[in-house]
């Protein structure tokens, strides 16, 4: 339904109260020709000595704000002044979103929430305790840590494993902004629940299982396919899909990610695919027109290998081996993510978890854009400058280190088609 800008933003304010009946709330998105402070902003009540309390949490792609306001102190109005498109509010009867339309009026929706929907009573449960704001979002107690071996028989995390599951928890935090994403941003009302997540190089699956059944927790519907090469985890990982009687919804297969086949995807992940498989990871992912792309890269060597020459003067770098491969790591990863950027995703690259847990502690995570999803030759002629400058600063870097970036080649058709300043088709 489309309505008076103010009238929908009195419509979600009226919403709010009692604070406590609200699971969510999210604000994302920009308004045309507009740059909100912040990504995205997530709140929900909490008691702080015993008074409820509204905890913002504003994300600006590399922390995290947290402010905790009294109730009246929330007002929905400032944030769509601000600049942001998107307003969702969910509580224990109704899901509601608002939506700043390009001429500034605002479409609403709100659709009625089953008491059964799982994710909205796991959320309530939990939900007022100020002290569980870092809880996990899945319990070590879930069956399917223990058939991956994370967990001893009694659900006890191994502590052998218990880097793996935190990498795996935190993992799942930019899994959740990816369905918010996916959900507000890119699904109709026809297929909201549906969600197809394909992990690149997924191993023994860890991260694949948890993805799945984070999904569902969260009331959706996933389709999960991992792929690896090698034949032995795609049978160990069948197996235990049988186990926790899921196969209907996961499936593994033993492919080299080059030669799998491009797929309608929601989300693709990879967690450590090495070296050039992280490009073709991304490469998969943009070929499959998947809305959110979330890789943590591993190994750097292809172009760590291409180094032998620098420009002047960071020869001053170069010269130590140590220094040479982190600056070939910091190269490698920029130029993945001003492909993706050139390509119309929204890319961010943040550390996704601590460093002790693991070095390879970064995360590269794309949102493709409205832009990009729309047909060829549909950008504004401010994006196509925009891209433009984008191309331009890639193949200054190109020339300037004489490398040949693998993720350049796999991309080449859609990079050709950005620099003759088109959107992808
Ligand atoms: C470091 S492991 C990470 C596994 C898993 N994602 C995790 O974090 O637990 C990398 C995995 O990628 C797989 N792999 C490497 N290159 C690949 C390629 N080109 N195609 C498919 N799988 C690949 C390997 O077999 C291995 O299982």
């Amino acid at each position: 339904m489309i309505s008076d800008l103010a009238e929908g933003i009195v419509k979600a304010q009226s919403l709010l109260s009692p604070p406590q009946s609200i699971s969510r709330i999210v604000i994302s998105g920009k308004q045309r020709n507009k740059s909100p402070q912040f990504l995205r902003i997530d709140i929900r009540p909490v008691l702080i000595k015993s008074a409820i309390h509204w905890q913002v949490v504003s994300h600006d792609g590399k922390k995290d704000i947290t402010k905790n306001l009294r109730p009246e102190a929330l007002k929905l109005e400032e944030f769509i002044q601000s600049g942001f498109a998107n307003l969702l509010i969910e509580n224990d009867q109704v899901e509601f979103t608002l939506r700043v339309t390009k001429s500034g009026q605002a479409q609403l929706n709100t659709r009625r929430v089953s008491p059964a929907d799982v994710s909205r009573s796991d959320k309530q449960g939990n939900q007022l305790s100020h002290d569980r704001v870092k809880n996990r979002l899945l319990d070590e107690g879930e069956e399917l840590f223990k058939h991956l071996g994370i967990t001893d028989h009694d659900g006890k995390l191994k502590p052998s494993r218990s880097d793996k599951f935190k990498q795996v928890q935190e993992f799942l935090k930019s899994i959740q902004l990816a369905i918010e994403f996916v959900q507000v941003d890119t699904k109709d009302q026809s297929d909201k629940n549906s969600f197809k997540i394909v992990d690149l190089g997924c191993g023994h699956a860890y991260l694949t299982f948890a993805a799945h059944r984070f999904a569902r927790k969260l009331g959706l519907s996933p389709e999960v396919l991992g792929v690896d090469e090698r034949v032995d985890s795609r049978e160990r990982n069948n197996a235990i899909a049988d186990l926790l009687n899921i196969s209907s919804e996961m499936k593994f297969s033993a492919t080299k990610i080059a030669e799998l086949p491009a797929m309608k995807t929601d989300l693709a992940i990879a967690l450590h695919a090495c070296d050039t498989a992280t490009d073709d990871s991304i490469a998969w992912a943009v070929k499959s027109k998947s809305s959110v792309i979330l890789v943590a890269p591993c190994c750097h060597h292809d172009i760590q290998k291409q180094l032998s020459t620098s420009p002047a003067p960071w020869k001053i770098a170069t010269r130590y081996g140590i220094l040479q491969e982190r600056v070939g790591d910091i190269i490698t990863d920029s130029i993945r993510a001003q492909i993706l950027r050139v390509l119309g995703y929204r890319t961010e690259i943040i550390e996704f978890i601590a460093g002790e847990h693991t070095p390879r502690n970064l995360m590269i995570r794309a949102f493709k854009s409205h832009d990009g999803k729309s047909a060829a030759n549909s950008l504004s002629s401010q994006q196509v400058s925009e891209r433009a400058a984008d191309v331009q600063e890639l193949d200054q870097m190109i020339e300037q280190w004489q490398i040949k970036p693998k993720l350049m080649d796999l991309l080449r058709s859609e990079l050709e088609q950005a620099r003759a300043g088109k959107g992808l088709s």
